[in-house]
């Protein structure tokens, strides 16, 4: 027996005594339906799960702290934004954090070769800000209504539940934008060697708003004081032989040793407009900003320092989501961006319930005033000082809330014209990037990429194996001979095929569809 301040009770706060035998007519039953700590005990055993995320469902959380540099480089930052959380050298945001593999449940091996989140709550004083990216800079694809088939062609296959190259490339081979995507995935970076080596994009394109309203687009990047590390599918496989959980367990040992980890955060910006002189659009997430034209500057580090105290309550409850924003930091028309505001929200009002926004993790640090009542597992209610709690509408005459003051600044940023439409846009130049990055490789990461898309697309049809030859031709000459070699396809074989109907090709791109090889 405990001494009394651990001894156990139920939620009631009820003593209770025997843990270890059921409550009985006599020692060896029937048993009672009256017991009310069986009960308890038992029906809540059986609620202990929520449904787990449909994308990310493995991941682990940490908190720290974000301290800005005030600077965008040599610039003070309120230039470009007057979100208060870059707004001072050395002024400190506390944070949590959640890295994740995305096609796996929750349980499922952290060597996969997968995309990692990078998903980031910021708790500053005027609300949550939450950067929802990964490791990888760029994403499949670049339109939302697409997202679904995207991950069911990537999840496990309907039937046989097992995730099948035949149905990843089946669907890619069509989806000629996912290119860059994959020569990342498939290059050693696709495995990290761990969540404190990968670098963290927020990879969509957000606006940053100054004081006076003037907006400017911007991507941001972390980087991992300790480098960025990638395993192969060797040591990966020799990893989860072992292990499943090795990523989690790295960052927590790690923290739990004050060895913390820290990341810089850099901001790469343009002009908020449509970008003409560029060869791919602004806001397309299946493209990069080339350094060299938009450098990337130093806004502030983020520490990590302590691990979570409940896995469900602090990781299997957090949510994060891309609507999520702080004044001075805005979204963009990016296509990808409106879909993902509305998805991650919605989500988390089935899988955590309605008043997520309710639990600790989730709950903004700083004074909520809501007229929203009710819902399941509602406690509290976000009264202000001297509300009428009467009054849970507004307008009210009899002591309600008021909007807010209006914001000092006009309208942002730039007027826009368009027929509704279900038009794909203009430049959407899927393979140059893709080449680039292939060119930019180290010879043992060409070497692994390429072996690994033989391994993965020799499972496909013949004719998904043509297309995805031709698409990597069309990306880089040497890409699309080695994986063509490794098929037995030539560039002979695949010179003759039709772009995709879905295409809209340059004249430059067609001119290379015409001598490929
Ligand atoms: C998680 C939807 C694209 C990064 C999720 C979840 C949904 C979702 C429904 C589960 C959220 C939850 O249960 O709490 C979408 C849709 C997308 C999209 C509809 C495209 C239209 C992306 C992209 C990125 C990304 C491009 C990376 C830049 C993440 C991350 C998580 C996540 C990091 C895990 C958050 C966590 O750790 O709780 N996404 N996603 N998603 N998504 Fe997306």
């Amino acid at each position: 027996m405990a001494d009394g301040t651990r001894s156990l009770t139920t939620r009631q706060g009820h003593p209770v005594p025997d843990n270890q035998n059921t409550r009985t007519i006599g020692a060896r039953g029937p048993a009672t339906l009256e017991n009310y700590h069986f009960l308890e005990k038992i029906s809540h055993f059986d609620r202990e799960r929520i449904p787990e995320r449909v994308v990310h469902a493995r991941g682990a959380v940490a908190f720290g702290e974000f301290e800005a540099t005030g600077t965008w480089g040599d610039e003070p930052i309120a230039a470009y934004t007057r979100a208060k959380i870059f707004s001072e050298a050395g002024k400190r945001t506390p944070l949590a954090i959640r890295f994740s593999t995305v096609i796996g449940g929750r349980d499922s091996s952290e060597a996969a070769r997968d995309p990692r989140g990078f998903a980031v709550k910021f708790y500053t004083e005027d609300g949550n800000w939450d950067l929802v990216g990964n490791n990888l800079g760029v994403f499949f694809i670049r339109d939302a209504i697409k997202f679904p088939d995207v991950i069911h062609s990537l999840k496990p296959d309907p039937v046989t539940f097992r995730q099948e190259p035949a149905r990843i490339f089946d669907f890619m081979s069509q989806t000629p934008e996912s290119m860059h995507m994959l020569v990342n995935l498939f290059s050693p970076r696709g495995i990290p060697a761990s969540y404190r080596t990968q670098q963290g994009f927020g990879v969509n394109t957000y606006r940053w708003v100054n004081a006076e309203g003037v907006s400017h687009l911007v991507k941001y990047h972390f980087y991992p004081h300790e480098g960025v590390k990638s395993l192969t599918e060797e040591d990966a496989a020799n990893i989860q032989a072992g292990d499943l959980g090795h990523a989690s367990k790295d960052l927590y040992e790690a923290i739990e040793r004050g060895d913390f980890p820290k990341w810089d955060l850099y901001v790469q910006m343009m002009e908020d407009h449509d970008h003409p002189e560029l060869d791919f659009d602004p806001l397309d997430d299946t493209k990069v900003w080339p350094e060299e034209l938009f450098e990337p500057k130093l806004v502030g580090t983020m520490t990590l320092n302590r691990n979570v105290s409940d896995h469900h309550n602090e990781n299997e409850q957090i949510a994060f989501g891309t609507g999520v924003l702080v004044d001075g930091l805005e979204f963009s028309d990016d296509k990808m961006l409106v879909g993902r505001t509305f998805s991650y929200s919605d989500t988390q009002r089935y899988r955590v319930g309605p008043n997520y926004l309710q639990l600790p993790v989730n709950a903004a640090k700083v004074d909520v005033h809501t007229n929203q009542r009710g819902g399941q597992m509602s406690y509290g209610v976000d009264l202000a000082d001297g509300q009428n709690p009467h009054v849970n509408y507004e307008p009210s005459t009899m002591g309600g809330l008021a909007e807010s003051a209006k914001p000092g600044h006009g309208e942002v940023g730039p007027e826009i014209n368009g027929r509704l439409t279900t038009a794909r846009i203009p430049r959407t130049n899927d393979y140059a990037q893709a080449g680039e990055r292939f060119r930019l490789m180290e010879d043992w990461e060409r070497d692994d990429l390429v072996k690994n898309l033989v391994a993965n697309i020799s499972e496909a049809t013949r004719e998904v194996q043509e297309r995805m030859v031709w698409h990597f031709f069309m990306c880089e000459d040497e890409l699309g001979q080695r994986v063509g070699e490794g098929l037995g396809i030539t560039a002979d074989d695949v010179r003759g095929l039709e772009p995709l109907a879905t295409q809209t090709l340059s004249e430059e791109e067609l001119e290379r569809a015409r001598n490929l090889g």
